[in-house]
C-alpha cells in the first residue's frame, strides 16, 4: 500500500514535498495539518509509554559545535561508503550500485571498496557505465565553520549528563528522553518519509550500573519474528529471546520488549514488525551491539527503531575531551554508565502506520487507526444545510468541543461522500443530525470501521465520558 499511502498523504494533508512551488528538493517532508496531529500522537504514546519506566526529559539544540562531535567520533566516522558515475555524475551510497550489480558482499572500510571497484566492473544504475570512484561521504552538514547539525539528539543527552544525573540524584538506571529534528545529508534521499535529509527522532538514553545490566522484570508478550546475526530466523518471545541467550542483557531485552509494545500501541502490526540483529560489520561506529525494530510495507522491510548498547563509549570520550567527570557515585564505587539506546524514527513510523492501517471498502479508502491515534475524533454533519439541521449541528459541535477538541465539523456534498472523506482519514465516529433530531434530540453515530449506525441521545454524547470511552475502546458502538 506504499504507492496509494503516499498519494492519500499527499492529497488528504497528512504530508507533502516541500517547497514545492520551487521544484522540490529531494528529502525534506512537511506535515500537513493532519500529520502534524499523528505525529503529535505517536510522540504522545512514546513519551507516555516512557514516563510509565520513570524517564525524564531534555530539549538541546539542534546546531551543535565541532567539539561535540569531535568527540563523539561523528567527525571521523559518521559517513557512508558513496559512488559516483563519472559519466553521468549521478552520486549513490555504495550499497545501492551493489544491489544493482547484484553483489553480496558489502565492504567494510574504504579501502575494501576501492578494492572491489577496481576488480569489479560496477555497473551505474543510472547510465550502465563502469564505476570506479568510490569515496567516503560524512553525513553532518556543516553550517558554519564550527558548527553542524545535529545527525541524532542523543549528543545533547550525553553532553548534559552530569546535569541531568544531579537532577536525578545520582540515581541509576536513568532514563533520559529527548524528541527533535535529525540531520543528515543523505547521498539519495528516497520513499518519501523513509531517507529524509531532516526528519524527527524520539529517542531514549538509558544509563545503567555495568555491574547490574538489568531493568525491570521481563513478561512474556506475544511472539514476534526474530533474526539474530546467525542467520536464523525465529518466531519467539523477547523473553523468551532473553532466556535463550538470544538478546545478550536483560536490560537489553527489556527495551526491546518496550519497542515491540510501542509500537503494537502506535497500531503497527506485530505480524509485520520484526526485530533484526545487526551484523558486526553494520554497526554504527559507538555500538557494541544493536538490534532493528523493522516494519514492513508491501514486501519491504524498513528500519524504523534502532535499539543500540553504546556502552561507555560517549560518556568516556566526552569525558576525555572535557575534562568533565562524568562518573557518579554508586555506594562509593566509582561509576561510569553503560547506555542502551532506543532510537524511534518517527517519520517511518508514521509511513509505516499509514500504509500498514490503509484497506479499502467497497472500492473506497479506509484508514484503520487506532481510534486514539486519529487525527480526529468525531466528525459532526448536518443531514442539509435546511431547516435548522444546519444551526443544530453547529451547535452540537460546539457543545462537544468543549469535551473533545478532535472534532470536526462538515457540510459540504452529499452525506456519502463526507463518510468517506473521514473514513479516508481514519476519524472513528461521524455523527448526523437529521430530521428525526428536530423531533427527539436523538443523532445517528457512525462507526468507521463497521459502517454501522445507531441512534443516541444528544444529551449522552455530550455526557462526561461518553466520547472518550469511545475512542479509548471501553464503549463498543
Ligand atoms: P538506515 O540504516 O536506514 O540509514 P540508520 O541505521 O542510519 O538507518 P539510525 O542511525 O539507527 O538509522 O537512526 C535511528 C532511527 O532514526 C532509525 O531507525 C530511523 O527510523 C530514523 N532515521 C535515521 N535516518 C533517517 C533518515 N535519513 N530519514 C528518516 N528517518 C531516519
Ligand atoms: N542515536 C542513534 C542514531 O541516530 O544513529
Amino acid at each position: 500500500m506504499y504507492e496509494e499511502a503516499v498519494e492519500l498523504a499527499k492529497r488528504r494533508g497528512f504530508f507533502w514535498p516541500s517547497f514545492s512551488i520551487y521544484g522540490g528538493f529531494a528529502g525534506f517532508y512537511d506535515y500537513g495539518p493532519l500529520g502534524v496531529l499523528l505525529k503529535d500522537n505517536i510522540v504522545r504514546v512514546w513519551k507516555e509509554e516512557y514516563l510509565n519506566d520513570g524517564a525524564i526529559f531534555l530539549d538541546s539544540p539542534n546546531v551543535t559545535p565541532e567539539p561535540v562531535f569531535r568527540a563523539s567520533g561523528h567527525l571521523a566516522r559518521f559517513s557512508d561508503l558513496a559512488a559516483e558515475c563519472e559519466h553521468c555524475k549521478n552520486k549513490f551510497k555504495l550499497e545501492t550500485v551493489l544491489e544493482f550489480n547484484k553483489i553480496k558482499y558489502i565492504p567494510a572500510t574504504l579501502q575494501d571498496a576501492e578494492e572491489l571497484a577496481g576488480q569489479s566492473n560496477l555497473k551505474c544504475p543510472v547510465c550502465g557505465s563502469i564505476i570506479k570512484k568510490v569515496y567516503d561521504f560524512n553525513l553532518m552538514y556543516r553550517v558554519t565553520g564550527d558548527y553542524y547539525l545535529r545527525p541524532e539528539t542523543a549528543q545533547g543527552i550525553f553532553v548534559n549528563f552530569k546535569l541531568l544525573a544531579n537532577y536525578n540524584r545520582g540515581k541509576l538506571p536513568m532514563i533520559v528522553g529527548q524528541q527533535g529534528k535529525g540531520f543528515r545529508n543523505e547521498i539519495s534521499p528516497r520513499q518519501s518519509l523513509i531517507r529524509l535529509r531532516e526528519f524527527n527522532q524520539c529517542e531514549t538514553e538509558v544509563f545503567l550500573d555495568p555491574e547490574n545490566l538489568e531493568f525491570r522484570e521481563l513478561y512474556d508478550f506475544k511472539k514476534i519474528i526474530m533474526r539474530p546475526n546467525t542467520g536464523e530466523e525465529l518466531y519467539i518471545s523477547v523473553k523468551e529471546a532473553y532466556e535463550k541467550g538470544i538478546i545478550s542483557s536483560q536490560a537489553f531485552a527489556y527495551f526491546v520488549l518496550k519497542t515491540q509494545i510501542i509500537l503494537e500501541k502506535i497500531g503497527i502490526s506485530n505480524e509485520r514488525l520484526r526485530f533484526r540483529q545487526h551484523d558486526p560489520d553494520e554497526r554504527a561506529h559507538y555500538a557494541a551491539d544493536s538490534w532493528d525494530a523493522e516494519g514492513l510495507i508491501d514486501n519491504e522491510w524498513f528500519e524504523i527503531v534502532g535499539i543500540a548498547n553504546r556502552t561507555d563509549f560517549d560518556l568516556k570520550n566526552h569525558e576525555g575531551s572535557s575534562g568533565e567527570q562524568m562518573r557518579i557515585n554508586i555506594n562509593g564505587r566509582d561509576v561510569m554508565p553503560y547506555v542502551i539506546e532506543p532510537s524511534y524514527g518517527i517519520d517511518r513510523i508514521l509511513l509505516t502506520l499509514i500504509s500498514q492501517t490503509m484497506d479499502k471498502r467497497d472500492g473506497k479508502n479506509l484508514l484503520r487507526l487506532p481510534y486514539y491515534m486519529a487525527p480526529y475524533h468525531v466528525a459532526v454533519f448536518p443531514l442539509m444545510k435546511k431547516d435548522s439541521l444546519k444551526e443544530r449541528a453547529e451547535e452540537l459541535y460546539s457543545g462537544l468541543k468543549n469535551i473533545d477538541k478532535y472534532v470536526l465539523y462538515d457540510e459540504a456534498g452529499t452525506i456519502g461522500k463526507r463518510y468517506a472523506r473521514q473514513d479516508e482519514i481514519g476519524t472513528p465516529y461521524c455523527i448526523t443530525v437529521d430530521y428525526q433530531t428536530l423531533e427527539d434530540n436523538t443523532v445517528t453515530l457512525r462507526n468507521r470501521d463497521t459502517a454501522d449506525q445507531e441512534r443516541i441521545k444528544i444529551d449522552d454524547l455530550l455526557k462526561g465520558d461518553y466520547i472518550k470511552s469511545l475512542i479509548e475502546n471501553k464503549l463498543k458502538l
